[in-house]
């Protein structure tokens, strides 16, 4: 039921977001730096990072957060964030998945008042068409995470942030995606872990 909800809404989705880039589906796993404009591996972690655009996202803006740097001086993906100023219903990136496949998806976000605004942004992220987190903030200088395993219905699975009530810019520092296993182990169901440090 749920599947086939989610590949109506990702039908819908689907008309939204402009075609990225042709790359391969992913089997392993993809550690995306959103609004970074080089690949590079971190000498802490050695987690190799991409790029987001244009393979993965076509809308947006890069923006740089230069308190990340004193905050989380480990964390080089927070030195960056794509953010979506304009006010289209929503911004999707798009990943090659295998269909009938779970995966695990963590969108991670570290505000750093990147903008200089005077309030906390808040907005929602989807995924497939599902609305699975509203994305908050108790504080400009702590990351937040929310972390989803997904069973893929289709061979493009959907990641996408949405405007709230607030009308806040969405903003996202970074993007890892895994393959878990080729079969469709956890069914239909999302499920989903919100972390925050
Ligand atoms: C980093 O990755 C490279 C290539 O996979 C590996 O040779 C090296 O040992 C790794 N270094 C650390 C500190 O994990
Ligand atoms: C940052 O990484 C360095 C080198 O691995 C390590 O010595 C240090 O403890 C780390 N700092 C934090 C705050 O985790
Ligand atoms: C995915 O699973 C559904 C339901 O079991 C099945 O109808 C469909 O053919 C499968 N698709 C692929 C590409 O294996
Ligand atoms: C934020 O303020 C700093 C210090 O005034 C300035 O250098 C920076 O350009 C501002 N950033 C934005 C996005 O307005
Ligand atoms: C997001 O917030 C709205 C309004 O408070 C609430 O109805 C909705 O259940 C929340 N969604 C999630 C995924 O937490
Ligand atoms: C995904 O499937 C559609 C329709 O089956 C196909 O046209 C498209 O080329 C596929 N895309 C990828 C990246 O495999």
């Amino acid at each position: 039921m749920l599947t086939l909800l989610i590949a109506v809404l990702e039908a819908l989705v689907c008309t939204l977001s402009s075609a990225p880039g042709v790359w391969a589906q992913i089997q392993g796993s993809v550690f995306v730096d959103c609004g970074s404009v080089a690949r590079y591996v971190d000498s802490i972690t050695n987690i190799s990072w991409v790029p987001d655009a244009p393979d993965y996202i076509t809308t947006g803006v890069n923006g740089y957060v230069p308190s990340a740097s004193s905050i989380y001086a480990n964390f080089s993906e927070f030195t960056t964030v794509r953010y979506f100023p304009d006010t289209r219903a929503k911004n999707c990136y798009s990943f090659p998945v295998m269909p009938n496949s779970t995966y695990l998806i963590r969108g991670t976000f570290f505000y750093g008042n990147y903008d200089n605004s005077t309030t906390l942004p808040s907005f929602q992220m989807a995924i497939d068409g599902t609305i699975v987190a509203n994305v908050t903030f108790d504080n400009a200088a702590i990351f937040v995470y929310y972390e989803f395993m997904v069973a893929s219905v289709s061979n493009v699975t959907f990641l996408c942030l949405l405007r709230d009530s607030s009308n806040s810019v969405p903003f996202i520092s970074a993007i890892s995606f895994s393959f878990l296993r080729a079969a469709d182990f956890f069914g239909s169901a999302i499920s989903y872990f919100l972390k925050s440090v």
